[in-house]
Formats: C-alpha cells, sequence, structure tokens
C-alpha cells in the first residue's frame, strides 16, 4: 500500500481517521445540531452539483491512505440521503491500506435491504443516533416526529443484515433528555448494541450551547451506576474517543465521550472531509481547506501534497483550550461536515 512516508502534525499526532461527509442534508432537525428556528431561515442545503462526485471522495480517499489513514467514517447531514452510498462504499473499500469503513446515520432510512446492500459493499460498521426511549422527548429532540421505534426498527435491520456491535449515541443535554439517561441505558442493557452517552457540545453556531447544558461524563457515569451497575475498561485502541465501562452483571459495555469535560485532543487523528470538498483538521474550525483545485489535477499526487503539508502545519487543540471567548467565534456546522 503506502508509497509515501505516514504524516504527523506539530503536536506529533499521526493522521489516522478520514471521516467524510457525503451530503448536508438531513431529514432530522435535531436541536443541538440543525434547529429549524435558524436552519430552515439562514441555511441554504448545497445544490448537488456542488457535491463532491464519487471518484472525488475516493481520490482523497487514496491520498489519506498513503499517509496512514486506514479508517474511513461516511457521515453527513444524513448519509443515507445520498443516492447509491453502496457505489461509494464500494469503491473505497478497494483502496490499498484501507480497514475500517463505518457509517454513522440517524436510522430512520435503514431498511434492511439498504442495510444489507451497504454491507455486501464492504460497509463494516453502524453507528446509529438515538437521543431517547420515549416519543415525546425524542420527537422533541428531532423536530421532525421521528418515532423511537423507527429508529430501533433500524438498528434491527443493520443486526438482520448481519451488522453487530451496532453503536447507539445519545447526546445528553441537561433538561431535554437527561431524564433519559437510565432508560436507555436499560434498554440496551444485554443487547448486542454499544450505547454511547456523548456530552453536549458547542459544535457549530446555531445550536445556542451554554456549560449549564452540559451533564458531564462523570455525572452519567453516577446515574447509571446507581442502577447498573459498572465498573471502567481499558480502550480499544489508543485515541479511542468513548471511554469504555463494562456492568458488573456481564450486561455489556458502554461508552461515554467527554469531550467538554474531559477533552482527548491529545491523540486526536480525524480529519474531515465536507461534502463539497474542505479539509477541515478540527471539528470546531472556524473554516476548511479547499481541496477542489487540486482535485482537478491529474492523479493522486496534488492532493497527497496538499493533504501533507495541512497536516503538519496542525496545531488544533479546540476542545482543551476551549474558552468562554472561543465558545463564540464563528464554527463549521457538524452537519456540515459530520460528528
Ligand atoms: P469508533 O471508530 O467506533 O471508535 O467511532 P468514534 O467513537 O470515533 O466515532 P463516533 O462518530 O461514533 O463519535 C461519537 C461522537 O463523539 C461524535 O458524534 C462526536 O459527538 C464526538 N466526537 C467524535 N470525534 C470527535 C472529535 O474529534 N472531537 C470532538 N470534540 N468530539 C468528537
Ligand atoms: N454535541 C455532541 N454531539 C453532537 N452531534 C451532533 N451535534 C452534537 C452536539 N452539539 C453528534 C451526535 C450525533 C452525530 C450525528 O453528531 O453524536 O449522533
Ligand atoms: Fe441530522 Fe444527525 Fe444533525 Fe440530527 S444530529 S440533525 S440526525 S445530522
Ligand atoms: Fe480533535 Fe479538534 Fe476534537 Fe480536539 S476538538 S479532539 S483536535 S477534532
Amino acid at each position: 500500500m503506502a508509497t509515501s512516508a505516514a504524516v504527523t502534525d506539530r503536536l506529533f499526532r499521526p493522521l489516522r481517521d478520514l471521516r467524510i461527509s457525503v451530503t448536508d442534508r438531513c431529514n432530522f432537525r435535531c436541536v443541538y445540531c440543525m434547529p429549524k428556528e435558524t436552519f430552515d431561515k439562514d441555511y441554504r442545503f448545497l445544490p448537488k452539483a456542488e457535491l463532491l462526485s464519487f471518484e472525488e471522495i475516493v481520490k482523497v480517499v487514496g491520498a489519506a491512505a498513503e499517509l496512514g489513514v486506514t479508517k474511513i467514517r461516511l457521515t453527513g447531514g444524513e448519509p443515507l440521503l445520498r443516492r447509491d452510498l453502496d457505489v461509494l462504499i464500494g469503491q473505497i473499500a478497494k483502496v490499498p491500506g484501507i480497514e475500517d469503513i463505518s457509517m454513522t446515520t440517524n436510522g430512520s432510512l435503514l431498511t434492511q435491504a439498504r442495510a444489507r446492500t451497504l454491507r455486501d459493499a464492504g460497509l463494516q460498521r453502524i453507528t446509529v443516533s438515538l437521543d431517547a426511549m420515549d416519543d415525546e422527548t425524542f420527537k422533541a429532540v428531532n423536530d421532525v416526529d421521528v418515532s423511537v421505534q423507527s429508529v430501533l426498527d433500524g438498528i434491527e435491520n443493520a443486526s438482520a443484515a448481519g451488522f453487530s456491535g451496532t453503536k447507539v449515541n445519545m447526546v445528553v443535554k441537561k433538561g431535554l433528555n437527561d431524564h433519559s439517561i437510565v432508560p436507555m441505558a436499560q434498554h440496551f442493557h444485554g443487547t448486542d448494541s454499544i450505547l454511547r452517552f456523548i456530552e453536549f457540545m458547542d459544535v457549530g453556531n446555531s445550536n445556542a450551547w451554554n456549560l449549564a447544558h452540559v451533564i458531564t461524563s462523570a455525572q452519567i457515569a453516577e446515574r447509571i451506576g446507581q442502577v447498573l451497575p459498572i465498573q471502567p475498561v481499558s480502550a480499544n485502541y489508543r485515541g479511542e474517543v468513548a471511554k469504555r465501562w463494562e456492568y458488573l452483571d456481564g450486561g455489556g459495555e458502554i461508552g461515554i465521550i467527554s469531550s467538554v469535560s474531559e477533552p482527548f485532543c491529545g491523540d486526536c487523528s480525524r480529519a474531515r472531509l465536507s461534502a463539497t470538498g474542505s479539509i477541515y483538521t478540527c471539528l470546531f474550525a472556524s473554516s476548511g481547506h479547499d481541496l477542489r483545485p487540486k482535485l482537478r489535477e491529474p492523479g493522486d499526487e496534488s492532493v497527497r501534497d496538499a493533504l501533507r503539508t495541512l497536516w503538519s502545519l496542525r496545531t488544533d487543540r479546540y476542545s482543551e483550550t476551549r474558552t468562554q471567548v472561543a465558545v463564540l467565534r464563528p464554527k463549521v456546522e457538524m452537519s456540515f461536515i459530520g460528528g
């Protein structure tokens, strides 16, 4: 595979993961991500012609793999809104060096047939977002009247299509859905799904983030532990975003993602590619680096060189240096570069 040396940034972090947004569109309007009031008024979704073609995406993947990327995650918006996603996955799976292909979805469009097609094409893992166990809360979060059951059906469809260990991501926002922490834990306890709790983050500019709305990972662990005792377990790999915990009764594991209370920038090896071809070296960046001019040149070389230069100059560690001022700085929307 790699014909070119791996690259590290200014803080000696390698480039290992590439998270690819295949569309900025979503059929949900989660209040912590794309709130209706701001998005439907101020935001224009991209015209299809502006999205990278599959060929262009694969070219970036090829260049990234030569620099050390082994993990690819497809995100959105909602990635299942992009047509022929299986074709893209098939092409990515053929890139030398790519070992892991996963996708983050809201699950509402994940039929069994679609899940099977994606798996046959080479998708290895699925993460589904679900923020509550009761419809009243979940509909207040997604704001488009999608029921809990339709997402549970998506998770079940993934399993029926052969995906195992599907991760379920719950963003916890105080006063919105924190009463669902324990019911969610109870629901997924003893199942094949791995539930992960995510601290509400100050991504983008539209979600009116405030520290007072964050329930910390320690508080989440404590609430769960009171009902279902848990103990910490070691990470699966260096730089794993979620801290793992297991139930003492053998009911499986959960993960807690503390990007606010215990940031994990020190091991951050993730780059993000927007649907229009810009690279973001941090989830909280104000701007990206447009790769499109390089993508028009023949061969992979100029894309690879641009990526290498970008990564070698990288100093991002936003979550470790978050301040009240930084929170107010303009930042890219998470739905534009994926989670
Ligand atoms: P695995 O490969 O399965 O370990 O996936 P992951 O946990 O790295 O990825 P996932 O997309 O499931 O991450 C879950 C959530 O963690 C995201 O939706 C974000 O909310 C948050 N997250 C992931 N990566 C970062 C990051 O680089 N910085 C910050 N601040 N948050 C992140
Ligand atoms: N805080 C934390 N996570 C977020 N996500 C989106 N917005 C936020 C936020 N403000 C993540 C969630 C969701 C994925 C698509 O993006 O994990 O499941
Ligand atoms: Fe869509 Fe995911 Fe954002 Fe919700 S969090 S609006 S499902 S992209
Ligand atoms: Fe990486 Fe930026 Fe997240 Fe820190 S805040 S872990 S540097 S993406």
